[in-house]
């Protein structure tokens, strides 16, 4: 019913597209109104009609749209006299959520600072390391890092298009990622590393991590990799740095670190989307200074319990561990990309990806063709993105409780769309069995 009421006739959800679009000065990235309601996978448009959400909303409708006990939780908590909290007085839902996260922290990571975005996450953490290292400021990042939109992490991150025209201070060094096509890779990074050490000797008060690059590709790496630099980081005494941004519930433990295991070379992690809000969790050594970190808001109540609930459940609901959930997922998506580099040899040309993030490139990864085959399956009712650029890949940020059928349509629609867009553009599909 409720969501009968909020439903526009198709005529005035084009106009507030448009006028959204004017509002913000800039058009939405998709032509998507959510219409408040959803069913698993699927989410509701304010048109009334369905999409299914293959990226979670970009991460973080993580047991999917319309999940009654998260809307309990909300609903509970939108109860509260709070609606949102600050540092001064924080409630309930803001100390469960703390505990909750540092269940799962390992033993390193002591403490947790909550905020409200990934890019203040980062910023903190930032923050910390600087005040701990001082004067050291300069930082290592990779090459296609992704790390936020302040002013600070549109330097730390790859893109220059996403700083256009802004300052920079030139702090950052970069060093290559993975190749997994390049024996040499991890020589090579740690070659660039020495190198960057060796220019501004002392200087440097960290390297970040993505241990699964997401908006640059999601590219992954062996354990080895991180471990060596990692190492090499910790002997020149520079904080270890590990943005979880994207990562957080998505491999088999809710740290990608600790999946990794790397617990034991980890200072400072920063973690948000799943969570509904965002949180710096460091080491004692990372505590800051008292005035250091501080702001009003630490999040909305509603967000910060739902976060708490939904770390209790995917621990009680077996999604993690090696058996757990996540890891069953990750082998199912596996298997559909598996039997679609089957069906379609020509135009699954490379993939990469860890657990609940996978990716994939279509032919030769052109950017046009690219976004073109997200339109499509978009036009055929599913929602997947980009990430990276030369090659861009296709992404997938699934719900963890995607079931057999909403892959299986999912697949389907990413098929039709590239059968149509090869159609298009005269590309190759030798396609096996179609
Ligand atoms: C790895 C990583 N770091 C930082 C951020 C920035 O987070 P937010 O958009 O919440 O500021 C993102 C967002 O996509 C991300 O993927």
């Amino acid at each position: 019913m409720a969501a009968r009421e909020r439903s526009l006739p198709s005529d005035a959800y084009d106009a507030d597209l448009v006028r959204l679009g004017e509002m913000r000065g800039q058009p939405l990235a998709f032509p998507l109104l959510a219409g408040g309601v959803g069913d698993g996978a699927h989410v509701q448009l304010a048109d009334g009609r369905q999409v299914l959400d293959l990226v979670s909303g970009i991460g973080p409708y993580v047991f999917g749209h319309d999940d009654q006990d998260l809307l309990e939780t909300a609903a509970i908590a939108a109860a509260s006299d709070v609606a949102f909290q600050g540092h001064v007085l924080p409630g309930p839902e803001y100390f469960r959520l703390c505990d909750r996260l540092l269940r799962h922290s390992g033993e390193q990571l002591e403490h947790v600072w909550l905020a409200l975005s990934g890019s203040m996450a980062n910023e903190n953490a930032w923050k910390m390391i600087l005040q701990k290292r001082a004067p050291a400021e300069r930082v290592i990042a990779f090459e296609h890092a992704f790390h936020g939109r302040t002013i600070a992490m549109a330097e730390l991150t790859d893109r220059p298009e996403y700083r256009e025209d802004l300052p920079i201070r030139d702090i950052v060094d970069r060093i290559p990622f993975y190749d997994a096509d390049d024996p040499d890779s991890t020589q090579r990074s740690l070659d660039a590393l020495d190198r960057a050490l060796e220019a501004h000797p002392g200087e440097h008060a960290a390297m970040c991590f993505e241990l699964v690059q997401g908006e640059g590709g999601f590219n992954d790496a062996p354990p080895t990799f991180f471990r060596s630099l990692m190492e090499r980081c910790r002997r020149a005494g520079l904080a270890v740095w590990v943005d979880e941004i994207q990562t957080f519930a998505r491999t088999s433990e809710l740290f990608a670190f600790r999946t990794l295991g790397l617990d034991d070379l980890v200072d400072v992690v920063t973690i948000g989307k799943i969570l509904h809000g965002s949180a710096t969790l460091f080491s004692a050594d990372y505590r800051p200074k008292p005035k250091l970190v501080a702001g009003t808001w630490a999040g909305a109540t509603v967000g910060m319990a739902m976060g708490a609930r939904i770390l209790e459940r995917l621990e009680e609901e077996g999604y993690l561990g090696p058996e757990g959930g996540i890891a069953r997922l990750t082998n199912r998506l596996e298997d559909a990309f598996g039997r679609l580099a089957e069906r379609l040899p020509g135009v699954v040309t490379a993939r990469s990806g860890l657990g609940a993030m996978q990716g994939f490139v279509a032919w030769t990864g052109d950017r046009a063709i690219t976004e073109e085959i997200v339109t499509t399956s978009l036009e055929e009712g599913a929602l997947f993105q980009t990430a990276g650029a030369n090659p861009m890949k296709i992404r997938l940020l699934p719900p963890l409780t995607l079931t057999e059928g909403e892959l299986d349509a999912g697949f389907a629609t990413l098929e039709r769309a590239l059968r149509r867009v090869a159609q298009r553009h005269g590309l190759p599909i030798d396609s096996a069995g179609a």
